[in-house]
C-alpha cells in the first residue's frame, strides 16, 4: 500500500530532521491523516501516539503502518485533546508534530464537500463536530458570512458575496458545492473567480471545524506535554495559521513584557520555548514540483525549555 495514494506528507525530510527522533522516543503525531510522517517516526527507532479527529485517516493510517502496531497507539479526537489522550500513556513527550489543515484524500472526495472544483454536498466537517457549511451558508447572516469570510478567508469582496449568498438562498437551500462556488463567481465576476472561491471555502471550513481555536488549544496542550529539549514542529499552509503559530513560539520565547531599555526584568516572565528556527522553512522546488500542493507549506519549530 501506498501512503501517496492518501496523502503526501509534506517537508519530510526537514520534519524528520527537526524533531530529533531517538529509539523509543515517544512522539505525538496530532494529525495523522494518512500516517506518512507517522511512519517515518516509526520507520526511525520512535514510538508514536497518534491523534486524527477523521476516523477514516485513522483506519487508513492504521493499515499504512501496521509493520509497528506494538509501537504505534492512535486515538480518533481532536488534538485540542492531546493532555487527556498523552495522559493514557505517559506524562511527557519527546517531540510533538502538527501538520494542520486537510488531506489531500479529504480535499479529492467530492462526498466530503471541501473542494469547489466537484461538485458534492456543502459538508466540510473533518470529524468530530456537528455544524456543516451547509448550516453556515444557510443560516447565518449577512453580516456573521461576511465576517467569516474576512476574518477566515481574507476576501476582500466578503460583503459582496455574503450578500449574494443571502440573496440565493431566498428561493432555495444552496445545497452543493458547486452552487455555491457559482454563486461566489457571479457576485465577484469572471476575473479572478478561483481566488475568491479558495478563500470562501477555505474561510468555511476553518469556521466549520474551529480550527484556529483548535489551534490555539492544541498548541497549549503540547507545549504542556512536552519534556525540556522536546520539539514542536508545526506545518502550516495559509498566512491566518501560521501567524498563530510565529506569535505562539515568538511570545513563549520572549514572554518578559518589561518596557524596552529596563535594566531588570521586574515582570518575572521567563521562556518555555526556544526558537529552532527563527524564519519558516520552507519547501524545496523540487518537492513543490513534484507535489504542488506543499507550495504552500511554512514549517516552524521551537524546543521546549526548562523554566529555572
Ligand atoms: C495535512 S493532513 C496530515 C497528513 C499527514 N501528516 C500525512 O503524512 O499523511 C491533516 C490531518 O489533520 C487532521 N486534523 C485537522 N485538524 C485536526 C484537529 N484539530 N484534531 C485532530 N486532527 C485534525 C485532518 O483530519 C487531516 O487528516
Amino acid at each position: 500500500m501506498k501512503s501517496d495514494f492518501y496523502h503526501t506528507p509534506v517537508l519530510l525530510a526537514e520534519v524528520m530532521e527537526y524533531l530529533n527522533v531517538v529509539t523509543d522516543g515517544l512522539y505525538v503525531d496530532c494529525t495523522v491523516g494518512g500516517g506518512g510522517h507517522s511512519r517515518a517516526i516509526l520507520e526511525n527507532g520512535g514510538r508514536v501516539v497518534g491523534i486524527d479527529r477523521d476516523k477514516d485517516a485513522i483506519a487508513y493510517a492504521l493499515k499504512y503502518c501496521k509493520d509497528f502496531t506494538d509501537r504505534f497507539k492512535t486515538e480518533i479526537s481532536k488534538f485540542s485533546n492531546i493532555i487527556s489522550v498523552v495522559s493514557k500513556y505517559t506524562d511527557l513527550v519527546d517531540g510533538v508534530l502538527m501538520d494542520l489543515g486537510v488531506s489531500s484524500k479529504m480535499i479529492d472526495d467530492p462526498s466530503r464537500g471541501f473542494s469547489y472544483r466537484s461538485d458534492g454536498p456543502l459538508l466540510m466537517s473533518m470529524g468530530g463536530g456537528v455544524q456543516t457549511a451547509f448550516d453556515v451558508v444557510n443560516h447565518e447572516d449577512t453580516q456573521e458570512l461576511a465576517r467569516i469570510f474576512r476574518d477566515y478567508g481574507e476576501e476582500r469582496k466578503a460583503g459582496k458575496i455574503a450578500r449574494a449568498v443571502v440573496e440565493a438562498r431566498s428561493s432555495q437551500p444552496i445545497r452543493t458545492t458547486v452552487q455555491l462556488a457559482d454563486i461566489i463567481e457571479l457576485a465577484v465576476g469572471p476575473r479572478m473567480p478561483q481566488k475568491s472561491k479558495a478563500r470562501v471555502f477555505q474561510a468555511l471550513r476553518i469556521h466549520v471545524n474551529n480550527e484556529l481555536g483548535e489551534l490555539k488549544d492544541g498548541l497549549n496542550g503540547a507545549l504542556g506535554v512536552l519534556r525540556p529539549g522536546g520539539r514542536l514542529c508545526v506545518i502550516t499552509y495559509h498566512s491566518i495559521e501560521d501567524r498563530a503559530v510565529k506569535y505562539f513560539m515568538k511570545n513563549h520565547a520572549d514572554p518578559c513584557e518589561c518596557p524596552p531599555g529596563f535594566p531588570e526584568c521586574t515582570c518575572g516572565l521567563k521562556p518555555d520555548l526556544k526558537l529552532v528556527t527563527r524564519k519558516a522553512i520552507k519547501p524545496t522546488v523540487r518537492e513543490i514540483e513534484s507535489n504542488p500542493r506543499s507550495r504552500s507549506a511554512l514549517l516552524r519549530v521551537a524546543e521546549k525549555v526548562v523554566v529555572p
